[in-house]
């Protein structure tokens, strides 16, 4: 198969966060990949709620700032959905054709979309047969306001969309599916997104995801009560935040002495409880389908997974196992050249949107 087919256009993955927009461009090089474009811009107060893009001309220009960062020209996006309104599932369903499943499957997706299916974007993939005349189903769920309102800021920065992605799994794609030899890709792991606003957890069992949960408590959440806590500006907690290291907080028998850490202590003990209910979660669905596959591993990504000895306190907490990874942990990609420390955490997501329109090369 000729490379140079898929390279006439150049697409470009584009993640819009609540904190900052990311894009970037992916290249073969050898058999791997190299990110050899990418840029940030931080994205303006409130311009992005709940998924929704709800102030599309400050967003554009965020893009267009960060496209240019990145000296980025292509005209071709893939962009991402995530939150809790988004809706990936797996669900156990009666056998039938995939042309009788089209028609019915606003009415199977009702049970499991919390808004209208009508006013959502509903796609769902078969994965096989299961006993007693049943089948697996991949269900993806998005409201429309959501993918509107990005593909809408998008086309105000010149970007055509012609992909939209669920962001957890673009993630697993750029750090799990393309690596080389991956032991992961045949586990049932965890894939932990910690963002600005929100936490994404997805459980994947041997490449085909079982859930995906979203948690409204984020790097934002403890950036906050920072602010609030010691009366400091943003830039100044986000600051005061970066320095601090979490592996203090492992084998502490009495109070634990720094007092930043402190106040963090209880709203991290707090998402990773929630990680924990997720998990569990997912723990019961299998028992209810009587396979029982324990997660065996969980990988950290996005700008949160920055916080040093993040994942040993989770490890900790959780009693599983925990990894931080960013896009140039993945074997499939090349070094960064820029920065030696630089795991690409926060690149994770765009990079694998990017990936969608390689991995037919691959
Ligand atoms: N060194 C660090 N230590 C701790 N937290 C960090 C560090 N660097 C970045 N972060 C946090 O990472 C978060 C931003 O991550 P990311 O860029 O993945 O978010 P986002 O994609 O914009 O947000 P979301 O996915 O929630 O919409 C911020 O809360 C920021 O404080
Ligand atoms: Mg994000």
């Amino acid at each position: 198969m000729s490379l140079k087919l898929f390279r006439k256009k150049a697409y470009v993955g584009v993640d819009l966060g609540t904190q900052s927009i990311k894009v970037c461009q992916i290249e073969p090089s050898g058999n791997r990949w190299a990110v050899t474009k990418h840029g940030e811009a931080k994205t303006p107060a409130d311009s992005i709620k709940d998924g929704v893009v709800v102030d599309t001309m400050a967003v554009a220009d965020a893009l267009k700032h960060a496209l240019k960062q990145a000296k980025i020209s292509g005209t071709s996006a893939i962009i991402g959905v995530a939150g809790g309104s988004v809706i990936v599932r797996n669900v156990r369903i009666p056998r039938m054709p995939e042309a009788t499943l089209r028609k019915s499957i606003r009415f199977e997706a009702g049970r499991y979309v919390p808004s209208s299916v009508e006013d959502s974007f509903i796609e769902f993939e078969i994965l096989g047969d299961a006993p007693e005349n049943q089948m697996d189903v991949l269900i993806v769920a998005a409201p429309r306001e959501i993918v509107k309102s990005r593909v809408d800021a998008c086309a105000k920065a010149g970007l055509e969309v012609e992909v939209v992605d669920i962001e957890a799994f673009a993630m697993y794609r750029a750090l799990i599916e393309t690596e080389f030899d991956s032991e992961l890709a045949e586990q049932t792991i965890a894939l932990v997104d910690i963002g600005a606003t929100t936490t994404n957890v997805s459980v994947i069992s041997k490449g085909v995801f079982a859930m995906t949960r979203s948690i409204p408590q984020a790097g934002n959440t403890l950036t906050s009560a920072l602010q609030s806590y010691f009366k400091l500006d943003y830039e100044d907690a986000e600051k005061g935040k970066a320095q601090l290291d979490l592996t203090a907080l492992l084998n502490t028998d009495g109070p634990v002495e720094n007092p930043p850490l402190r106040v963090l202590q209880p709203h991290i003990d707090d998402l990773f409880r929630e990680i924990r209910r997720s998990l569990n979660y997912y723990q019961s669905q299998q028992t209810d389908q009587g396979e029982a596959k324990p997660v065996t591993k969980i990988i950290v990504s996005g700008g949160g997974a920055r916080m040093p000895g993040l994942a040993q306190y989770m490890s900790h907490k959780l009693d599983v196992a925990v990894t931080s990874a960013g896009v140039y942990d993945c074997s499939r990609f090349v070094e960064s050249e820029h920065d030696q420390d630089d795991h690409g955490f926060e690149l994770a997501v765009a990079s694998g949107l990017a990936l969608r329109s390689m991995s037919k090369v691959a």
